[in-house]
């Protein structure tokens, strides 16, 4: 790696598709609902990570809105693992200061898992210097189409004009609002897709695809995804030179 990349600094925001805890599984003969346990230790770690590798904000494809297709007994763990995760972890949010958020289309999740991420969003509301949210029955498409009605409705109540409409006006209607656009997007397990995970909000993120099962991903493997992001130039649509002779932020 280059001195260069030294320089530049972390990201901001990073997003994890947290992929591959049913191959982690079939690769030891278990249940796939293990192999989501399994996971739910890997998120733990990763939180810590952020923390102690100084990244404020972190976003954890935790159930896309795809995922209710699988069959009803893994949906059912997965909720319930959401649960657990959800009442166990909210202290140790408390006394690290972070706050949870969620993306998605929450109201549609089952009660017993809204009210425990309810219970947790509201317990760290106050706190700024961290920010971990889930997507949970998240889509892109779906936050699109959701702050398409929200803005349909804001000019229908002679709120907003649609000839002045920008990007800024229209990203308040998106789920992730009070985010950063994220700066560089981790996937696990080999895929090379993005399986509808802020598609909007990645326009100039950076991505990072590694081989590694989710379960098998901790502080390693994330300072690795991180010292790979340093090394990249993020461009903006100008040339290499404009870059080179732009002083630092
Ligand atoms: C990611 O692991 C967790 C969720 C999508 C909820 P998978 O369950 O997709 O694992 P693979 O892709 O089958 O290995
Ligand atoms: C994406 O993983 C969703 C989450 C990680 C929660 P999937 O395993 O559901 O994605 P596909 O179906 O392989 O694209
Ligand atoms: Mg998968």
């Amino acid at each position: 790696m280059s001195g260069e990349s030294n320089t530049k600094p972390n990201p901001t925001h990073i997003g994890v598709i947290m992929d591959g805890n049913g191959r982690w599984a079939k690769q030891r003969g278990h249940s796939r609902p293990r192999g989501h346990k399994e996971g739910a230790k890997a998120t733990r770690a990763i939180i810590d990570a952020c923390q102690e590798l100084g990244i404020r904000y972190l976003t954890l494809y935790a159930f896309s809105a795809e995922n209710w297709n699988r069959p009803d007994i893994e949906v059912k763990a997965l909720m319930e693992l959401l649960e657990l995760f959800l009442n166990r972890e909210t202290k140790t949010l408390i006394k690290k200061r972070v706050r949870l958020h969620a993306i998605g289309r929450i109201d549609e999740l089952p009660d017993r898992a809204r009210k425990a991420l309810k219970k947790a969003i509201d317990a760290t509301a106050e706190f700024d210097d961290w920010h971990l949210t889930l997507a949970l029955n998240y889509s892109s498409r779906n936050e699109v189409l959701d702050a398409a009605k929200a803005f349909a409705q804001a000019i229908t109540d002679g709120k907003i004009s649609p000839n002045t409409l920008d990007w800024g006006d229209f990203s308040k209607h998106l789920y992730t609002a009070e985010l950063p656009d994220p700066d560089l997007i981790i996937r696990t397990s080999g895929e090379t897709r993005i399986s509808n995970f802020l598609l909007m909000q990645s326009a100039y993120a950076e991505f990072y695809f590694t081989e590694t099962l989710w379960p098998d991903f901790g502080k390693e493997q994330l300072q690795e995804a991180i010292a790979c992001y340093r090394n990249r130039e993020r461009r903006f649509g100008k040339t290499g030179e404009q870059i080179a002779t732009q002083s630092p932020a």
